[in-house]
């Protein structure tokens, strides 16, 4: 939510500023700006709208200078207009930041008082006026940047840059995430590794409360009273190529094809094929005796967290908690010392979620968290990190790093249910077969494409839909119904398949196409009674199955998709691909925004 990239050095930093934007547009896409010291004076470019639109102003109005930062927005303060994108400044300074600044109003009023005179209505420019504050008081850049960073509450990454102080650049963060790439007499910044790749391999994770001073030849690190602080440089394994589309139409159908080969990658980790045992990294804590679970989570991945629910209550018997992570942080549950907080986010660093992760911690609970994105904030607060090897996501829409957490905690469960003694080397050589299968089941989906691309089109035209699962299904089905009001803007809902009759069957009609997810599972007859139910009432049923369940759901479906049968435990994972790719079609042919739908960022650090 919101992208920083800054660059220090010889060369001229505003091509190298734009590339790392083009790779943080994924957090943002409301503006965008960059600003750099063009013979001492700070000089700013900035546009409203997507990058391309700084790019063309770049075009007619270029941009020179070695030392400079950049900004894509997610808008939180003020509306997303040039005047209020990034960076934001003064003739003395400019900033650009990620966050929120929650005590911007105090500090604005004093400010005010004092005379400084505000361009914008956003937080981020309290920060620019602090500093510029201090400057003209007579500090150095240094000493103003701590000194504001200390009055600053609430979450923060910001980096600045400082009329007169060609080859300086500063960094701080608090609560957000910031990463310092190492050059070869340059030094670069950037909200996250994925940005910085293109430059660098040797990355710095900046911690909580940590400034970093800037210049082409070093990093000097402290804490925001100024005391020295080291922090490790790391080899990222991520290069330049690593988030091309590679000749998909869109970053999020490149990204529905990387499900089989993300699910493979992740059992790897978690699976040994020899055996067919589930072998998990050691764990500092003993699965055995975790009283109870507690999942949290936001929006995709929270629907992952309910599957998991299914998994760990039906196959370890052990009594789950689960709700989001905005209401989780209100919470206050009560809890045994020794239960279990699982966490699970593709970015790690869901405000939500890390606050809730933060709540559970206080109350002495292990603190397990299912990331994608090694270097977090939540994997650094964790006991625990199971990583699910789903590489970067850059569509906006969540989709292989959700197949990659069920994975997961798939394989969780079924190693929580051996160590408690409910699983047989049998049963786990069973369960652990169809985890094996999935990749290449999932690769079998893509066959499908024609009658999915046919459910898509009644469904586009549709203003209104219904999905329906039952069991770990409905999770899916919710997922589904997410995936299309993110992406294609039409309004959907999903109910467990038998809570229709309790209120939502009224809204059945020929306008309103059911889409159920289906398979030959235990719950299938139910499902099919309340898809009978619905049909009778005029409803027009698009359904999910598998190759056993096909011929009843023939009988009575408008249009199915027919997916290869798999074991019960692993049905939610293979019918997941489906109802993304269905949304994705969808999409497309009302052509959306696919990869940027309006209004949405993704790692969404603000509350
Ligand atoms: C939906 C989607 C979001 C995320 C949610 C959590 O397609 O992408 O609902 O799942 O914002 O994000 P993470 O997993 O980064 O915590």
């Amino acid at each position: 939510m919101c992208g920083i990239c800054g660059a220090v050095g010889l060369r001229h930093a505003t091509p190298i500023i734009f590339e790392g934007l083009r790779r943080l547009e994924y957090r943002g896409y409301d503006s965008a700006g960059i600003a750099t010291l063009v013979d001492g004076q700070v000089e700013r470019r900035r546009a409203a709208g997507k990058l391309d639109n700084l790019a063309d102003l770049l075009a007619q109005d270029p941009l020179p200078g070695t030392t400079g930062i950049g900004h894509t927005r997610w808008a939180t303060h003020g509306a997303p207009t040039t005047g209020n994108a990034h960076p934001h400044g003064t003739s003395r300074v400019a900033i650009v930041h990620n966050g929120i600044i929650e005590n911007f109003e105090t500090l604005r009023r004093e400010l005010e008082g004092a005379g400084q005179v505000f361009e914008t209505e956003t937080d981020s420019e309290t920060i620019a006026q602090l500093v510029d504050y201090h400057l003209q008081q007579g500090l150095t850049p240094k000493e103003a940047a701590l000194r504001t960073l200390r009055r600053l509450e609430g979450a923060y990454a910001v980096a600045m840059i400082f009329a007169g102080h060609e080859g300086l650049m500063i960094g701080a963060c608090h609560n957000a995430p910031l990463a310092v790439g190492f050059g070869d007499e340059e030094m670069f910044l950037g909200s996250d590794s994925l940005a910085l790749a293109p430059l660098t391999r040797r990355i710095a994770y900046m911690e909580n409360g940590d400034c970093v001073i800037l210049t082409p030849q070093r990093a000097d690190f402290m804490t925001f009273d100024g005391t020295p602080v080291e922090r490790q440089v790391q080899v990222t394994a991520l290069t330049a190529g690593a988030i091309g589309k590679d000749g998909y139409r869109h970053y999020m159908e490149k990204e529905l094809h990387e499900h089989p080969l993300v699910i493979g990658q992740t059992l790897q980790r978690m699976v040994d094929p020899a055996t067919r045992r589930v072998s998990l990294p050691d764990l500092p804590f003993n699965l055995a005796s975790v009283p109870r679970a507690v999942i949290t989570a936001c929006g995709s991945a929270f629907y992952a967290g309910m599957v998991g629910r299914y998994w760990l209550e039906e196959l370890a018997r052990l009594p789950v908690d689960i709700d989001v992570a905005s209401e989780m942080r209100y919470r206050d549950p009560p809890l045994t010392p020794g239960s279990l907080g699982l966490l699970i986010s593709q970015s790690g660093e869901t405000a939500d979620t890390l606050a809730a992760l933060r709540g559970l911690r206080e109350k002495a609970i292990h603190i397990l968290s299912v990331l994608n994105v090694e270097h977090s904030t939540m994997a650094r607060e964790s006991d625990t990190v199971l990583g699910t090897v789903a590489g970067p996501e850059i569509s906006v829409a969540s989709t292989k790093a959700f197949t990659a957490q069920l994975t997961v905690l798939a394989c969780l469960s079924i190693a929580t249910a051996r160590a408690r003694g409910k699983l047989d080397s049998l049963r786990e050589e069973e369960l652990v077969g169809a985890l094996l299968d999935l990749p290449s089941r999932a690769a079998d989906v893509f066959k499908q494409g024609d009658a999915i691309r046919t459910m898509a089109r009644v469904v586009a035209e549709a203003r209104d839909v219904l999905y329906l699962g039952r069991g770990s299904l409905f999770p899916v089905a919710m997922e589904g119904a997410l995936k299309l009001k993110e992406i294609s803007y039409i309004h959907a809902e999903a109910y467990a398949a038998g809570e229709m009759k309790h209120g939502p069957i009224s809204l059945i009609d020929r306008s309103v196409p059911i889409v159920a997810t289906a398979p030959s599972t235990p719950l299938f007859d139910k499902t099919l009674s309340n898809l009978q139910e619905a049909k009778a009432r005029g409803g027009r049923l698009l359904v999910f199955t598998d190759t056993r369940g096909a011929e009843r759901v023939g009988a009575i479906a408008e249009h199915m998709v027919v997916l290869p049968s798999v074991h019960d435990f692993v049905a939610p994972i293979l019918q997941t691909i489906p109802v993304q790719i269905l949304a994705y079609e969808v999409a497309v042919l009302k052509g959306t925004d696919v990869d940027q739908p309006r209004n949405l960022a993704k790692s969404v650090t603000v509350e």
